[in-house]
């Protein structure tokens, strides 16, 4: 019997990079820039068409869980491995780490080891990702083939490392429909790109927008500095030397210095880029794990800006991350004021404590207070100091 095949996504034949076109710039320089043509763009109609006969269909909208905290473990490690019906009641996401800090040694028993959790370790209603290899490298291949057909519906997110452009997620998103297929998986799973390379940064918005798969985005800040060639040696956080000095003054007096932070581009730009394609941005790791100061700051810079989490390389991460990434007991409470001064439309102002509130305002404790719920129904101590109702 002959089967219906979906019709070949004008996406596959497009080509790796869109086409280059000029534009004359300021000051008539001419400037080159990246010109979409109707060539590099799937059809709509096509967009949520299963890569593979016999796939999930692709989500219209991703499903949004509670992701305050992506917790890696080396699933070849038995020590860490045996600590994770514990660690799953305190955190979001447990991530079963294949790529960096998996010595080669380790990659095989790494993966078959995530099998073995995805199979037998009850982690209750956390989340289970996973970070396999690099799309260059020898084992990301069998990364995905084995965690797909074996386990397909265990992981929740793929975490692909080193993305360049969106023809990265494209080449996933056909390979995992395949092994979905294969391997009759019923719901797809989902994809998230760290960024960290420069050229992933110039394409963050193409590779945001890149497959219905796609539920977030989180910072490389390590691969990311190499990439770039910054010259830093650590795993995020500030650096000394990147700050702005006080213009001269009072002769030859000291003229204070203020530290900068490295990351507001990238950040800002990738909260952008995730937000208008409707998926989830992250701050990535805080390797000074000794410093947790820092890390709660760079952690709450993140959060203020629109980030949603952050990784955590140690227990002691977990508690800064649920600290920062929760709203503040406080800001909720003055968020229900707003809200119920503002009634039910939202619309007009008001004055409350000599500050002007109208829809724009209504709008920032809406998204306080949603946040506040959805944390809620997940984290009962969150729910009784919001006075709010768990397991909503
Ligand atoms: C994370 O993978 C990083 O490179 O910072
Ligand atoms: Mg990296």
């Amino acid at each position: 019997m002959a089967v219906e095949r979906p019709a070949t996504p004008a996406r596959a034949r497009a080509p790796a990079r869109p086409p280059v076109g000029l534009l004359s710039g300021h000051l008539g320089a001419l400037r080159l820039v990246a010109r979409p043509t109707l060539r590099d763009v799937r059809s709509p109609k096509d967009f949520f068409r299963p890569l593979a006969v016999g796939a999930p269909a692709p989500l219209r909208e991703v499903p949004w869980r509670p992701s305050r905290m992506i917790h890696f473990f080396d699933p070849s490690n038995a020590r860490m491995v045996a600590k994770l019906p514990g660690l799953a009641a305190q955190v979001d996401v447990l991530l079963g780490n294949l790529e960096d800090a998996v010595p080669a040694a380790a990659k095989e028993p790494a993966r078959a080891g995530l099998v073995e959790v995805a199979r037998d370790v009850d982690l209750g209603t956390t989340s289970l990702w996973t970070r396999v290899n690099a799309l260059d490298s020898p084992w990301v291949l069998d990364d995905l083939t084995t965690l797909v057909t074996e386990v397909g519906d265990r992981i929740d997110v793929v975490m692909v490392p080193k993305v360049e452009g969106p023809e990265d997620i494209h080449y996933v998103d056909r390979l995992l429909a395949q092994l979905e297929a294969r391997g009759g998986v019923s719901r797809p799973v989902l994809v998230h790109a760290i960024l960290e390379t420069a050229s992933g940064m110039a394409r963050v918005e193409e590779i945001a927008q890149a497959s219905p798969r796609m539920q977030g985005i989180s910072l490389g800040p390590a691969d990311l500095a190499a990439d770039r060639r910054m010259k830093t040696t650590r795993v995020g956080g500030g650096h000394p030397g990147y700050l702005v000095r006080q213009d001269p003054h009072d002769g030859d007096a000291p003229r204070a210095t203020y530290q900068q932070d490295l990351w507001h581009y990238t950040v800002a730009r990738m909260v952008d880029a995730c937000v208008s394609a409707g998926i989830s941005p992250y701050y990535g790791p805080f390797g000074d794990i000794a410093d947790v100061v820092a890390c709660e700051d760079q952690f709450r810079n993140a959060y203020l800006l629109g980030c949603v989490g952050a990784w955590t390389l140690h227990p002691v991460q977990v508690d800064v991350a649920r600290r920062v990434f929760s709203p503040a007991v406080d800001d909720v409470a003055w968020a229900r004021r707003v809200v119920a001064a503002m009634g039910e439309d939202g619309r007009g102002a008001v004055m409350i404590d000599g500050k002007m509130q109208d829809d724009a305002t209504f709008k920032q404790c809406s998204v306080v207070l949603r946040l506040a719920r959805d944390l809620a129904a997940r984290d009962p101590e969150l729910a009784a100091a919001y006075g709010m109702e768990a397991g909503r």
